[in-house]
């Protein structure tokens, strides 16, 4: 069915071809990576500031109360790698205890998008003035290059904030990790941010939001494909749903068919029944065993775990397994 498509590498035949997939699997998917196109950015900083929504303040908490001892267990002279670093501004807060102690040797943040990359990274310099900021333009689910790093740096840490572990399935987590590992060596770390299992309704009332701007946020999916693969969805045919998986300890989001229609993207019509979903994003919580067997079969070892008073939210440190024993 999807063997028309431009094969090129072209950005929106990629979105093509993963729409065209997952529209065609069963049950039905689309990536959750796809959201945040212009739109889907500016909906995505509207929840993080959400009553509702309580990770990214939570995180941002968490760093402010605890950046000096994460500098501490971080050490002297380290690269502060960030893997999708946006607008690096919860990477201020950190950077902050950093650069206050002259301590970073480098920050290398690494975004998809080299425009607001490079905006970024502008405006690091001037904030931090002394620290080399070294962009690089990439995807950080695929292994990428490192920059030369100044000839002092001692080791690498990779920063990865906000939960965006959360979104990947297991297999990715593990692909992911086993990546971090060989880019960090023997004497590097991750520092990484992740959101907890808690109550019920604490979880979906952060993915259901009254002010309904995950709403919004889940159906701008379609907007995307109606505007960029001559899609024809009735956004008022479509509804927001959230599902709790206490197993899997995931939040999942999904768009349901609000009646019998068919969805036509690129021309290839797909059926769908009232209440048949597409499932659009898993967001997985994590407990006080952290990333558990996931970073152990990496070789990856917890060192320290932060979290709030609450214990909604951790940021973990993780290190080379036997590092410092070599
Ligand atoms: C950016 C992946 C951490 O899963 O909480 C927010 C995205 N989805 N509301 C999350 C999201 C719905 C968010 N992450």
């Amino acid at each position: 069915m999807i063997s028309d498509l431009p094969a090129t590498d072209s950005p929106t035949s990629a979105f093509a071809r993963d729409v065209l997939a997952g529209l065609s699997a069963t049950p039905r998917t689309l990536p959750a990576k796809y959201f945040y196109d212009e739109r889907g950015s500016r909906l995505f900083d509207a929840i993080t500031r959400l009553d509702a929504y309580y990770p990214t303040r939570t995180e941002r908490q968490i760093l402010l109360d605890d950046g000096d001892a994460m500098v501490d267990a971080i050490g002297k002279n380290a690269a502060l790698v960030e893997y999708g670093s946006g607008s690096s501004d919860k990477t201020r807060i950190l950077l902050d205890a950093l650069h206050a102690r002259r301590t970073l040797a480098a920050y290398v943040p690494i975004d998809i998008s080299e425009t607001f990359l490079l905006e970024t990274a502008a405006g690091l310099r001037e904030a931090y003035p002394g620290l080399p900021v070294l962009p690089v333009a990439a995807d950080y689910t695929k292994p990428f290059d490192l920059p030369d790093l100044p000839e002092e740096t001692s080791r690498i840490v990779v920063f990865f904030p906000g939960s965006t572990i959360g979104n990947f399935s297991l297999d990715e987590t593990a692909t992911f990790l086993a990546h971090v590992a060989e880019q960090i060596g023997d004497d590097g770390a991750l520092l990484v941010g992740m959101d907890q299992w808690k109550d019920a309704d604490v979880l979906r009332l952060a993915y259901d939001d009254p002010e309904g701007v995950t709403a919004d946020f889940n159906l701008n999916l379609l907007r995307r494909i109606n505007a960029e693969l001559d899609g024809d969805a009735d956004l008022d045919a479509w509804a927001h749903a959230v599902r709790l998986d206490p197993d899997a300890r995931r939040v999942e989001m999904h768009l349901r068919s609000l009646r019998d229609q068919t969805l036509t993207v690129l021309g290839h019509p797909f059926a769908f029944a009232a209440g048949e979903t597409i499932h659009t994003e898993n967001s997985h919580k994590y407990g006080p065993d952290g990333l558990g067997a996931l970073a152990e079969a990496a070789g990856l070892v917890r060192q320290q775990r932060w979290t709030d008073a609450r214990g909604w939210f951790a940021v973990e440190l993780y290190a080379a397994d036997g590092a410092g024993s070599r």
